[in-house]
């Protein structure tokens, strides 16, 4: 099946953010997937509201919303005024998930939940089916362009198998060092959605890579 592909912007140029976008835009993409980061969660500093508002504008497919940031469910309606059509909270990062999740959901958008690589996907297995996505960290979260955790193979299978037994909805995310060699054996295992940061933006003609991860070469269009 084919994945959607959301490109990270992270990895893209901030210095000249609109053409970044518009190559997006002009591709088949599916969302944008944007980082928000805290420097209390992760070591490092992302965007806020006013650049998140300034990318709705000029995107033209959803915005996936990756948060990473401590207890974001004060947040929540400000991200989703922002455009926010996903978004989601870190397992590790929130005290009461199944009322921040509910607060999403209520606003109208999806809501994701994001496991870090050392969270086992059956801490999930509660509130599985409340949920629209779950986002699997392939890396350890806070920068772009790390190495893929092979032994995330393992967490999708078992992902996919708990979210074929209880019936959830849920998409299955992955984010973190996903290239044109990964892509198709992550789809195989069980991936909904392949994130993409620095295998998109670092590469010389990244709307065919984006068309590349939608379609790994050797199946069928
Ligand atoms: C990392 C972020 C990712 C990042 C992925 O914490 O959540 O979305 O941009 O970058 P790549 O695809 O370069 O590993
Ligand atoms: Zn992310």
């Amino acid at each position: 099946m084919q994945p959607l592909v959301a490109p990270s912007l992270l990895s893209a140029n901030f210095g000249n953010l609109d053409a970044d976008i518009e190559v997006i835009n002009n591709s088949d993409a599916d969302w944008f997937h944007v980082d928000i980061m805290d420097g209390v969660f992760v070591p490092n500093l992302s965007i806020g509201f006013p650049v998140l508002k300034a990318i709705k504008k000029k995107a033209r497919k959803p915005l996936d919303v990756h948060l990473m940031m401590v207890e974001p469910g004060q947040y929540i309606r400000r991200f989703m005024e922002a455009g926010a059509s996903v978004l989601t909270v870190h397992y590790e990062a929130v005290s009461h998930l199944h009322s921040v999740v509910r607060d999403i959901r209520s606003l109208g958008i999806k809501a994701g939940v994001s496991l870090n690589p050392h969270t086992p996907v059956t801490f999930l297995e509660e509130i599985l089916p409340d949920l629209d996505l779950v986002l699997l960290m392939t890396v350890n979260p806070g920068f772009g362009g790390q190495s893929f955790i092979e032994s995330s193979y393992n967490k999708i299978r078992k992902l996919r198998a708990m979210i074929h037994e209880t019936g959830s909805q849920a998409l299955i995310e992955v984010d973190g060092g996903v290239d044109l060699n990964n892509a198709p054996l992550l789809v195989k295992a069980g991936v909904d959605v392949l994130v993409a940061g620095n295998t998109v933006f670092s590469s010389e003609d990244p709307a065919e890579t984006i068309r590349l991860l939608k379609n790994p070469p050797g199946t069928p269009a």
